[in-house]
């Protein structure tokens, strides 16, 4: 439809019809529902009522979804197609690494092929909008949603959100096989207090907008389609009804004209948070903060025609929301095809396709993160080996949002080691039980792999830990096997750091495989036996314990900064039982190559006047193995007129080596990349001494001083 149709249309509808299409609720409203995403809510809804409301979330199929279009638009009185929206987080039928995993493959371009993979799954399936990428930053592993994160720092998670919106909506989402993408959850969710979901994130000015709102704003810049509000309060208002941070920051400031949708229920939990006297009050606040709509709460449907009859909100504000709204099924194309993509044969074709699975494999061997290894990876095939742990076969492993993954497909580790190494000498105890059996197996391997964590039902929404240690019983069952053989692999499942420092210490490898997803566990295998080289790095540190939480690489000076070497220091900032840096931190990650950096060449050591300088390393592949290097490049500006991280990513190139192969990689150094926010919140850069690194990780010191010129 053109424009001018679409503000006909509006023009005809009545209030509660254009209220009507504020609302969003989920499947159990139409008599079926396969997933609760929230707590169950009765809305006291007439029988027709859902039926007439502009979107549905979490329902998916295509003969389901081409059925339930037809009952809305029949019941809708100018029969206005519904948008189907739903949780497609890392993946819809093929189960992709989770988004920790993702953040972990330093790897923006491989982040988009799979929400393109995803975008295709889910369209078929005729869904049109996925509440994805989840882009906040995440510092604090005792909140559970890490998993859905693409880590800690805002450098990277600006160019993964830009790529994963990227891989969904293409550049015209109402192509065939693209959807529109849904960011969340604005902002700052991934500061809640104590890492403890759905608690009040307390953070200046500066933080918000130097760290925690940079991914918001690349995806805004890269066109996402919807935004949606965070169950936290920001400034002590919960973000659903927070005017300044809908309509100043978001809307003005990074100019975002979408749809935004409330989290789920987030409009009424406005009167639990203690800010809005009641349903009406919260419907008031939230459609003047510019909340589009309202996910299953009945505040927009049960009050906001009153507030427009009584005066109290301008119809122009409902006829705001609803124009953004009719835009984006314009944009779809639903008023053409209100079907869009779903198509029973094409799911047949696409879901779980070979095409798929083989991604998901890639991902995972990209995604799969070496921290420590003394020599004893890779494996080989004569070697008797034994394989212990309840995690080395548990398909849960697919992440807590694979609400439409197929789990009896899920290949555990078990299951590839079998498919991949059948003449592997393997034995496997996938038990966590402490038995006389398994400690004799483990006893006459020569090496053993030991698979603990987390599954899936220990991260994601609400499930919070205050402590975050490696559980009692995996600790029991490393030192018991411990105690019968030294040679030790450990292999980490689960969607968020842990802290496991003794562990750490004693066992001979160390690997971190995440929620790998359905075909992940191939991956895996073959790293172990080393038709894979590892290149995942961390996308967010691993501390010493729960006390150094939120924690991130990119730490600051203090005005009594700790020295380099270990031991407690009186009068400085360090703690007296643990180091103040993580136990593995940011972009950290090994492989079974060596490759050599030289020294940082400069071209020039004064960047001035729109000038840029080039930085260069010369990478060597001094193995007999090709590998993929995630070169990372970090800036400090050493001093500003507020203080500044010891380091921040800045640039970051993967490139894959031959064996032997030597190859220079060039950074370009500009102002804007010096920019930052100021003493007065301007966004400046400002003259004055700077060094930066190339290298590995975040803790290389190769690196080079210039200095900026105004
Ligand atoms: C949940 C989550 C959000 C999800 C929404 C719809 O509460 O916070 O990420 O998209 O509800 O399922």
């Amino acid at each position: 439809m053109k424009i001018a149709e679409l503000e006909k249309l509006l023009k005809d509808m009545s209030l509660s019809e254009k209220i009507e299409q504020l609302v969003q609720l989920h499947g159990g409203f139409f008599g079926h529902i396969d997933t609760y995403t929230g707590p169950v809510v009765d809305l006291k809804l007439t029988p027709d009522q859902p039926y007439r409301t502009g979107s549905v979330l979490g329902e998916h199929g295509a003969a389901h979804l081409k059925d339930l279009q037809d009952r809305m638009m029949e019941k809708q009185p100018h029969h206005i197609p519904a948008l189907f929206m739903a949780d497609v987080i890392h993946g819809y039928k093929t189960g992709f690494p989770v988004p920790i995993a993702i953040g972990s493959t330093f790897d923006p371009e491989l982040a988009e092929k799979i929400t393109s993979a995803a975008a295709k799954e889910a369209a078929a399936a005729g869904v049109h909008v996925a509440f994805s990428p989840m882009i906040d930053l995440a510092r604090d592993s005792r909140w559970g949603r890490c998993m859905e994160s693409t880590g800690e720092d805002p450098w990277l998670n600006a160019r993964m959100a830009e790529s994963l919106v990227k891989g969904f909506q293409g550049d015209d989402f109402g192509k065939k096989g693209k959807m529109a993408s849904c960011i969340k959850h604005f902002a700052a969710y991934g500061a809640v207090q104590g890492g403890r979901d759905y608690n009040v994130a307390e953070l200046s000015e500066h933080t918000l907008f130097e760290d925690y709102l940079v991914s918001y704003r690349a995806a805004v810049k890269a066109g996402v389609s919807m935004v949606m509000t965070a169950f936290n309060t920001i400034d002590r208002q919960p973000c659903t009804t927070n005017k300044r941070l809908l309509r100043d920051i978001l809307r003005e400031d990074m100019g975002f004209d979408g749809v935004v949708i409330s989290d789920y229920a987030a409009i009424s939990e406005s009167v639990t948070h203690g800010s809005s006297n009641d349903n009406g009050d919260a419907a008031k606040k939230s459609i003047e903060a510019g909340c589009d709509i309202d996910m299953v709460s009945e505040c927009y449907l049960q009050n906001l025609e009153a507030l427009v009859n009584d005066g109290e909100v301008p119809e122009r504000l409902i006829d705001e929301a609803v124009m953004r709204i009719l835009v984006l099924k314009n944009k779809l194309g639903l008023f053409e095809n209100p079907y869009k993509d779903a198509s029973e044969e094409d799911e047949k074709e696409y879901h779980f396709c070979e095409e798929h699975r083989k991604l998901s494999r890639e991902a995972a061997e990209e995604s799969t993160v070496l921290l420590k290894n003394n020599g004893v990876l890779p494996l080989c095939e004569k070697q008797k080996i034994a394989v212990v742990g309840s995690l080395a076969d548990d398909n849960e492993i697919t992440g807590s949002w694979a609400l439409f993954v197929d789990k009896s497909q899920t290949v555990t580790l078990k299951r590839a080691i079998e498919e991949l190494y059948p003449n592997a000498d393997v034995t496997f105890v996938p038990s966590d039980e402490i038995t006389e059996n398994m400690l004799a197996a483990a006893e006459k391997a020569d090496v053993v792999i030991l698979a603990l964590g987390e599954n899936q039902t220990e991260s994601g929404e609400s499930f919070s830990k205050a402590d975050i240690s490696l559980s009692k019983s995996h600790t029991e069952l490393f030192n018991a096997v411990y105690g019968v053989n030294k040679n030790i692999v450990t292999v980490l499942f689960g969607g968020r750091p842990l802290a496991f420092p003794e562990l750490a210490e004693k066992t001979n490898a160390l690997i971190e495989a995440w929620l790998p997803g359905s075909c992940g566990c191939y991956a895996l295998a073959d790293i172990l036996f080393g038709n894979v080289n590892p290149s995942g790095r961390l996308s967010m540190s691993m501390p010493y314990c729960s006390g150094q939480l939120p924690l991130s690489y990119a730490a600051f000076s203090t005005g009594r900064p700790k020295p380099k070497t270990d031991g407690f220091y009186p009068f400085i900032s360090n703690y007296m039982d643990v180091p103040n840096v993580p136990l593995y931190p940011f972009g950290y990650g090994l492989s079974y190559s060596e490759v050599k950096y030289s020294a940082v060449s400069l071209d020039k050591n004064v960047l001035k006047n729109n000038s840029k300088i080039k930085a260069s390393v010369t990478l060597e592949n001094k193995s007999d193995r090709s590998v993929k290097e995630a070169v990372q490049l970090y800036i400090r500006d050493i001093k500003g007129s507020v203080v500044r991280p010891l380091r921040e990513l800045k640039g970051l190139q993967k490139v894959s080596l031959e064996a032997g192969e030597k190859r220079t990689v060039t950074f370009e150094i500009t102002e804007y990349m010096l920019r930052f926010y100021d003493i007065n919140m301007q966004f400046v850069s400002e003259p004055g001494d700077f060094t930066l690194w190339i290298g590995h990780d975040s803790l290389t010191e190769n690196g080079a001083d210039f200095s900026l010129e105004k």
